[in-house]
């Protein structure tokens, strides 16, 4: 027996006598899942959850790779120990997927049917906006609770003010722009920084705020190639010789490259492009995150020991809160367009 066994074996036990202490004559179970794209501080919520379950007698289940664990009955015990030394660490230990067999009515109802085989009473979901349509959409079809976590670098979940993973991709690509922006200046060059976000503009403007771009391209508004145009040369009329742009990635965008060689085109000036990319998913989870994920976690399990309708654990002006289905906003998290004049008002 090695000493993961070992410590299994004794985490059981503790289990038990966990158990019979509270006066439960069967182990309740609930099962945890993480979608979508992953987020730092998935780790930290995974083990919140494990321990908060743990200490009040539950066992947990963690399907893997998302919705596709639920599907295929891909399940492992989540034991006590199995979370040690995981929460400084980026990804997920359970894995992720984006599944869309998870879309259809199929594919919940023999999820809801592998749950039900293993005894499990309450399904933990963290992930991002596509991940919580299908928990609200698993939470109707069938008479499964489910508590939804919001975790994603986008942070466009509604009825939250942050979700988990924001706060380290907007520092990590923060990093970036700060040594962009050395090279930038030693040899007065235009730059064009990609950051995440297909649909979603937050990450974008938050790094030109504290990157000190000059202009901040996002998906929720339109691109003006022209007013971004003017800007530049109106900047380089008022002395500045460097200059970075940041730009959402994706279609609705057009990204960093082609508007690059669009300012060539227009201006004849030549740039710089750096694309972030899936580095800003990566790496470890900031004190911010690691915090929100640990009270979001804890706060998913207290809310099924409480029996409490399924839900949305969000953070709003600093409480955790819980969120009925029902009552989420639909569509994403409002996108406060007066953000991109404080970009503008502080580059001049
Ligand atoms: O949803 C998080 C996110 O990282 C978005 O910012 C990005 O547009 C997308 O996922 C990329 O997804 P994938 O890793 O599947 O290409």
């Amino acid at each position: 027996m090695d000493e993961t066994d070992k410590s299994n074996g004794a985490n059981k036990n503790t289990q038990a006598a966990d158990a019979a202490r509270r006066g439960t004559r069967t182990a309740r179970r609930i099962a945890l899942l993480t979608a979508g794209g992953d987020a730092p501080g998935m780790n930290a919520g995974i083990r919140a959850v494990v321990r908060t379950a743990v200490g009040a007698g539950l066992e947990v289940l963690g399907a893997q790779r998302g919705f596709e664990g639920l599907i295929y009955g891909n399940f492992e015990p989540l034991p006590n120990r199995s979370v040690s030394n995981i929460l400084q660490h980026g990804g997920t230990i359970l894995e992720t997927s984006r599944t869309p067999e998870f879309g259809t009515e199929a594919g919940r109802t023999r999820s809801a049917e592998n749950l039900r085989y293993r005894g499990v009473r309450g399904l933990i979901v963290m992930g991002g906006d596509g991940s919580l349509a299908a928990a609200r959409a698993f939470a109707n079809d069938t008479a499964m609770r489910v508590m939804f976590i919001p975790a994603t670098i986008d942070n466009d979940v509604p009825n939250t003010d942050f979700s988990i993973g924001f706060d380290t991709a907007v520092n990590t690509a923060l990093q970036a722009i700060d040594r962009i922006r050395d090279t930038a200046f030693a040899n007065d060059r235009l730059f064009f920084v990609e950051v995440m976000g297909r649909d979603s503009g937050f990450i974008a403007l938050s790094v030109a705020i504290g990157g000190g771009a000059e202009v901040v391209i996002v998906p929720e508004i339109p691109f003006d190639l022209e007013d971004m145009c003017r800007r530049i040369e109106e900047s380089q009329l008022r002395g500045k010789r460097s200059s970075i742009i940041v730009v959402s990635e994706g279609p609705r965008t057009g990204g960093a490259i082609s508007i690059a060689n669009s300012i060539t085109e227009r201006l004849g000036m030549q740039s710089r492009v750096v694309v972030l990319g899936h580095i800003q998913r990566g790496g470890a989870p900031t004190a911010r995150d690691r915090l929100l994920a640990s009270r979001m976690g804890a706060a998913a399990v207290q809310a099924l020991i409480n029996d409490k309708p399924s839900s949305l654990i969000g953070e709003v002006g600093g409480r955790i809160v819980e969120v009925p289905f029902e009552e989420v906003a639909k569509g994403p998290q409002p996108f406060d367009s007066e953000l991109i004049d404080l970009v503008h008002l502080l580059s001049i």
